[in-house]
């Protein structure tokens, strides 16, 4: 992505990362419940980068676990419910490998919830114990958003809210 900074901010996305991370564990010190978290994640990162049209968590529903719903998120209405293996949220569920989509519009099953929607990124969500718990998706509108960058930094990143 052509990553454009903000003057008071830094001129690559790796170090904006690395600052968003240290705000967001700041603010999560102490705070234990999944949900609070959960809403801290989306909504400081859904401010961090001005391509970033939504970004929120689908998690594994304790009643079906072959299914996702909709958790916590910024933007605009998001789908339900997903079945694992559908779309990208959940090919992300079923293979539990970050998912990194160029052109969501040439993605195979892709579920278009906004048309606005160009690319997007999702990473699987594990707990301390290595079980999937959700998946957390970044929708741009711009293609071709997301690379190696924001897989390393958000997978990082949830690894030390989710499963520490
Ligand atoms: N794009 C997702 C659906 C969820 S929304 O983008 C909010 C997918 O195909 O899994």
């Amino acid at each position: 992505m052509a990553y454009v900074a903000r003057d008071d901010r830094p001129a690559d996305k790796a170090t904006r990362y690395a600052e968003v991370e240290a705000e967001i564990l700041a603010v999560l010190d102490g705070e234990p419940n999944l949900g609070a978290r959960m809403a801290t994640v989306s909504s400081m990162l859904a401010d961090a980068f001005p391509v970033f049209f939504w970004t929120g968590f689908y998690v594994v529903d304790l009643t079906k676990s072959d299914e996702l719903v909709v958790g916590p998120y910024q933007g605009t209405l998001g789908c339900l419910r997903i079945a694992f293996g559908r779309g990208v949220c959940g090919t992300a569920a079923s293979t539990r490998q970050t998912q990194i989509v160029e052109d969501v519009h040439a993605f195979p099953g892709h579920i278009a919830c906004d048309s606005r929607s160009a690319s997007e990124i999702v990473v699987p969500v594990l707990d301390a114990s290595g079980a999937l718990i959700a998946v957390f998706d970044i929708d741009a509108t711009e293609k071709a958003a997301f690379d190696a960058v924001d897989a390393g930094a958000l997978e990082r990143l949830l690894g030390k809210v989710f499963a520490a």
